[in-house]
C-alpha cells in the first residue's frame, strides 16, 4: 500500500471533502437545490437552511471549545514523568443538564417547522378556480422515465422530458416496471422514490418558463448515472397547444423517400435484429412496444436516451450505431436477439425516418 505522512493525508481527506460539499453547493448549477424556482423546494430549502444553521452554530461552539481545551490543558513541558495525568475530576451535574437542555431545544428547533412543512407538503393541491391540478403518472425503468398525462384534454405519452404549464401545480404519481429508482429535479422539488408495485406521489409548481434538469437519484443499476430527465416548462397556452400536437399520429413519410426505408426497418426490423417496433411505439403505425420509450414526437424533444445525448443527427447516428457504448447495459443493446448490430445504411435510413416525427 501506498505510503503517505500523515498530514499530506490528512489534507487530500480535507480536499476531498472540500470538492464533495463545494460540487452539491454551486449555486448558478443547474441541479442546486439553493436556487428553488417553485414554492415547494422553497419551502424545503426554508427547513434545510434552519438546520444548516443550527448545525454551523454547534460545530462553531463544539469547535472553539475543543480548541480551547486543546490549548489550554494541553501537557506542560516540565511534566512530572512519576505522575502524568492532572488531577482527575467525574461528573458535573449543572453542566450535564445545560447540555441536555441545549441538545433538546435544539433538537425541537429543528424539529417543529421540519414537521410542519412535511405534513404541509404532503398535502395534495386540489382545484383552483375549478382548474383541477395537473397529473401526471411518471414511471421509471432501466434507464430511462416516461411521463403520461392522465387529465389533460388528450391522454399524452412521452419520454424523458416533463412538459409542465408555469404557475400551475402539478401531482405527480410514481412508479416503477423494475427496481426502485428516484425522480429529482432540485430546482422544483425534493426527490422521492419510485418503488416497483407501490404508488408514491408527490406535486410541484415551476414559476418561471425554462427548463430544468432532473436525475434519477437512487443507485438502479448499471447506467443509473445516465438516467436523466428534464422538466421543461411553458406558457399555459404554449403547453395546451403542445399537448394538442402530441396527440396528433406521427407524420407519414412520401413514398420511395430515405424517411419510408427507415419506416420499414423500424416496423419489420434490420437484417440482423428484432424489430423496434417489438419495443417502441409510434402512433399512427403498427409500432406498439411498450418496453421502451414511446417515439411518436421523439423528433420534438430535446434530448435523446434518457438526457445524455444532443437531439442531433449525429447524436442519433451515434446512439443507433453503438447503445452499448453510449448508455452501458441498455436494453436495445442488450436484450434484441441477436445483439442489436445496425449496418450504416440502415441507420442512415432509421435516422431520416425517426428526425421526421417532430
Ligand atoms: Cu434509476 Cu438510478
Amino acid at each position: 500500500m501506498l505510503k503517505l505522512p500523515p498530514v499530506r493525508r490528512l489534507s487530500q481527506a480535507l480536499l476531498l471533502l472540500v470538492a464533495a460539499l463545494a460540487s452539491g453547493c454551486a449555486s448558478g448549477d443547474h441541479q442546486s437545490i439553493f436556487d428553488t424556482k417553485g414554492p415547494v423546494a422553497a419551502e424545503q430549502l426554508d427547513v434545510t437552511m434552519v438546520t444548516l444553521w443550527v448545525s454551523v452554530g454547534i460545530f462553531v461552539v463544539v469547535g472553539s471549545a475543543l480548541v480551547y481545551a486543546v490549548v489550554r490543558f494541553r501537557a506542560p513541558s516540565d511534566l512530572n514523568p512519576e505522575s502524568p495525568l492532572p488531577p482527575q475530576t467525574h461528573g458535573n451535574a449543572f453542566l450535564e443538564m445545560v447540555l441536555t437542555a441545549t441538545a433538546v431545544g435544539l433538537l425541537v428547533i429543528i424539529a417543529v417547522p421540519t414537521l410542519r412543512t412535511i405534513f404541509k407538503l404532503d398535502r395534495l393541491p386540489t382545484a383552483q378556480g375549478g382548474e383541477q391540478p395537473l397529473i401526471v403518472t411518471v414511471r421509471g425503468y432501466q434507464w430511462w422515465f416516461s411521463f403520461t398525462y392522465e387529465n389533460t384534454a388528450k391522454k399524452v405519452v412521452t419520454a424523458n422530458e416533463l412538459r409542465i404549464p408555469t404557475g400551475k401545480p402539478v401531482i405527480l404519481r410514481l412508479e416503477s416496471s423494475d427496481v426502485i429508482h428516484s425522480f429529482w429535479v432540485p430546482k422544483l422539488a425534493g426527490k422521492v422514490d419510485m418503488i416497483p408495485n407501490q404508488h408514491n406521489q408527490m406535486w410541484l409548481q415551476a414559476e418561471e418558463q425554462g427548463y430544468y434538469l432532473g436525475q434519477c437519484a437512487e443507485y438502479c443499476g448499471t447506467s443509473h448515472a445516465n438516467m436523466r430527465f428534464r422538466v421543461v416548462t411553458m406558457y399555459p397556452d404554449e403547453f395546451n397547444r403542445w399537448i394538442t400536437h402530441q396527440d396528433q399520429p406521427a407524420v407519414e413519410p412520401p413514398a420511395g423517400s430515405l424517411a419510408a426505408q427507415g419506416k420499414e426497418i423500424f416496423i419489420k426490423g434490420p437484417k440482423n435484429g428484432q424489430a423496434c417496433s417489438s419495443c417502441h411505439a409510434i402512433k399512427g403505425t403498427d409500432a406498439a412496444g411498450v418496453v421502451g420509450p414511446n417515439l411518436t414526437h421523439v423528433a420534438s424533444r430535446l434530448t435523446l436516451a434518457a438526457g445524455i445525448l444532443d437531439n442531433s443527427d449525429a447524436d442519433l447516428k451515434r446512439w443507433l450505431h453503438d447503445p452499448e457504448g453510449v448508455k452501458p447495459g441498455n436494453r436495445m443493446a442488450g436484450m434484441a436477439l441477436p445483439p442489436l448490430k445496425l449496418s450504416d445504411d440502415e441507420v442512415n435510413a432509421l435516422a431520416a425516418y425517426l428526425e421526421t416525427l417532430k
